[in-house]
This record gives C-alpha cells, sequence and structure tokens, in this order.
C-alpha cells in the first residue's frame, strides 16, 4: 500500500499540487517587506484606497496583498453610486457591494460608502423623474434601502456629494431644481435613521478654497440647525502637482473642525498632467490636444521629485492636525487604476498615486512613511 502511493505518477502529481501551492503561497503569503502605510500612521489616522470592481474581486493576488498591508480603509470606486446599485426604479445590484463587505471583513478595512445622493451616475431613470414628489420618493426609498441594508457593515457613508459650486452657492443639480435646499438636510435625516451607527459626511472637492469652504460651512450649520447628525466633511483632495494649496487647505481643517465634525480626505490624488480648469467635475472634458500626454514612457525626474515633495507636505499637515483627521484615503491603489488616466481626457499615462503599474513604490511612499516623523 505504501509502496503504491509513491508511484511516478502519484509523485509527479504531489509534485505539481505542491508547486501551485507554492505559486499561491509565494503571491499571498510571503510580506512584500515594505514599511506599511496604515502601520506608520496607526495612532493617527486611517489609511484608505478607492477600489473597483476588478480588486473586489481579487483578479491580483499581488495587488490583494499590497491592499491588505497597505490600507486599513476602502472606499468603493463606482460600485455603490445609484447607476450600479440602484439601475432601476424597483430593482437593486448588490452583488459588489456585498462582495466588498467581505473584502472588508477579510482584509481587516473600515468600509467608507461612496456615495448616496450625487448629480452624477445617476441612472436613466432619475434623470427622466419630472415631478418633485417622485424624486422625493427616490430618494427616500433609496436612502433607506441602501443605506439600511449596510447598516452596521460600514463605517461611514458621504451623504451628499458635491453640493456647490465653486462661488460657495448651491450646484442647480436635479435634487436643488426639483425639491429646494431642503433636500440637503432631508438626506441626512433619512441616512441617521437607515444606519444610526454610521458616520454621516458631506464630501465635495475644492472645498478647501475659501468661497466653496464657506458654501460648505453653510452646509454643516443648517444639518446642525435641524437638530440633524452631520459627523464630518470630506475634502476629496485632487490636486495639482506643484500647486497644492496648503494654507488653504490648513484653514479648512481648522474651519471644519470648529464646527465639531471630523475631516476626511476622502480621494488623494496628485496630478502631474496639464490641465485647463480646477476641480473634478467628472461631466468636465478637455481635447484631446496634442502635448498633453507627454509621459508616455516615464515620468522625468523633477516631476517625480516634485510629487514626493507635494507628498510630504500634506502628509506633514495632515500629522500635525491628525487630532481632527479621521482618515487619508488615495482615489487608487497604483496609478495603473487612476481614473486620471482618462479623465478628462482619455488615453493619458498620469502618475498621482504612491504606488506604479507594477505595484512598486514610488519615492512619494517614502516620502510619506517619513513625513510622520
Ligand atoms: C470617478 C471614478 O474614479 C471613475 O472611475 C468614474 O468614471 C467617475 O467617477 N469625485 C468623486 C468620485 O466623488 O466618485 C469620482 O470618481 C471622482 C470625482
Amino acid at each position: 500500500m505504501i509502496r503504491l502511493k509513491y508511484t511516478p505518477i502519484a509523485l509527479l502529481g504531489i509534485g505539481f499540487l505542491a508547486l501551485t501551492n507554492f505559486t499561491t503561497e509565494s503571491n499571498s503569503l510571503v510580506p512584500l517587506n515594505l514599511p506599511s502605510l496604515k502601520e506608520v500612521y496607526k495612532d493617527d489616522f486611517l489609511i484608505g484606497t478607492a477600489l473597483n470592481a476588478g480588486q473586489i474581486d481579487e483578479k491580483s493576488p499581488k495587488e490583494t496583498q499590497l491592499i491588505a498591508e497597505q490600507f486599513n480603509a476602502a472606499t468603493p470606486e463606482n460600485i455603490m453610486k445609484a447607476e450600479v446599485i440602484h439601475p432601476r426604479w424597483d430593482q437593486y445590484n448588490f452583488t459588489y457591494a456585498d462582495k466588498l463587505v467581505e473584502f472588508g471583513k477579510k482584509n481587516k478595512l473600515a468600509i467608507n460608502a461612496h456615495t448616496l445622493v450625487w448629480h452624477s451616475q445617476l441612472p436613466p431613470f432619475v434623470r427622466k423623474i419630472k415631478r418633485a414628489d417622485s424624486l422625493q420618493l427616490f430618494l427616500k426609498e433609496h436612502i433607506q434601502t441602501v443605506a439600511g441594508r449596510y447598516r452596521g457593515k460600514v463605517q461611514s457613508w458621504d451623504v451628499v456629494n458635491e453640493a456647490l459650486n465653486e462661488d460657495g452657492t448651491l450646484r442647480k443639480s436635479i435634487f436643488l431644481n426639483k425639491l429646494g435646499e431642503g433636500y440637503l438636510v432631508e438626506a441626512f435625516r433619512l441616512a441617521q435613521a437607515a444606519s444610526p451607527e454610521t458616520q454621516l459626511y458631506y464630501n465635495d472637492y475644492n472645498n478647501e478654497q475659501p468661497a466653496k469652504r464657506a458654501g460648505c460651512i453653510e452646509i454643516i450649520k443648517k444639518i446642525q440647525a435641524a437638530g440633524v447628525r452631520i459627523d464630518g466633511v470630506g475634502i476629496q483632495g485632487h490636486w495639482h502637482v506643484g500647486k497644492i494649496p496648503l494654507q488653504h487647505i490648513e484653514e479648512s481643517i481648522l474651519a471644519y473642525a470648529a464646527l465639531g465634525v471630523k475631516v476626511a480626505i476622502t480621494e488623494l490624488d496628485i496630478e502631474v498632467l496639464k490641465r485647463d480648469f480646477q476641480g473634478a467635475e467628472v461631466s468636465q472634458r478637455m481635447s484631446n490636444e496634442q502635448g498633453l500626454n507627454p509621459y508616455t514612457s516615464g515620468l522625468p525626474d523633477s516631476l517625480q521629485q516634485q510629487l514626493a515633495r507635494d507628498y510630504e507636505s500634506l502628509f506633514k499637515l495632515f500629522v500635525k492636525h491628525k487630532d481632527k483627521i479621521a482618515r487619508v484615503t488615495f482615489w487608487g491603489v497604483h496609478d495603473g487604476q487612476s481614473w486620471l488616466n482618462g479623465w478628462p481626457v482619455r488615453g493619458r499615462t498620469n502618475y498621482p498615486l504612491l504606488f506604479d503599474r507594477q505595484y512598486n513604490p514610488k519615492p512619494a511612499f517614502y516620502k510619506v512613511i517619513q513625513a510622520h516623523q
């Protein structure tokens, strides 16, 4: 019997199994031997990343490993937006959001859900709504159903995203136009009722800029005055290399904290390519003129170093105000994943994050690690 076990064929089988096991293990178990962002900042704030569908599906074991080693928070890049999670009046699609919650449990990531009320990435049926009472009903059912399902499973919700114009007035979105400004308080009231333990955030880009910041403060005060909870404000943090508005960021952290809410940097990336406007309105585009995509075969060293210095000064500022900051989330794990390769010009090669396209750390990664001291 014993002899039989070790026939050449059986040995071949064992060898093959050992080999496959070894390959899987070498992908998922051997540490990457890097300092870890989440470890270095563990007493300060959470370090998050946006995750796309492929990452939630664990398509690349090495990428999964990098996520688990470096981050302790995650935001769904797209899969909890209304167009994905609520495609028709009476139809929800929770497949990926449920998977994300599982992925979070497995890899010890807090889930920062994004987003309940936003004018972009709405399903077509919402855009077609004519009557105020129908839109009101959508808002109510959407928040009750989606926030209710993830009650106790997500740490925070971006309840409302991008409700402001650059001058601090309210954006004329479908929600403002049909429901009036009361929709803001109503959204937070509904989210609080559906998911009482979840931290509720208002999230926007450029809300570190003085005029937009003033509008953001008005929103927070209005919600507080109505006796409704708002726990934090998200500053998205889509900034440009060499032009980080550090002073405005610091003033904003102080101003928001003075209202008794936490600050989170929710979508951090630092773009290195040319742009003819500021901000992150996803419907805004630039035409693909010549010269807009100059670094297809690599980033010049001067820019690489500038990017690293920008990240360093940002993280020094965040550490200075760590008592007011709940979390810093990058809008992606590595450069290859970044939305900035496709927006506002399609098909560019951008370099906005801490890891490169091969998942290797860039100089900016080490500067962020060092910025902690
Ligand atoms: C972006 C995603 O990264 C893209 O994949 C998608 O095509 C468009 O939206 N502000 C936000 C995010 O709040 O949801 C946006 O994410 C980037 C700007």
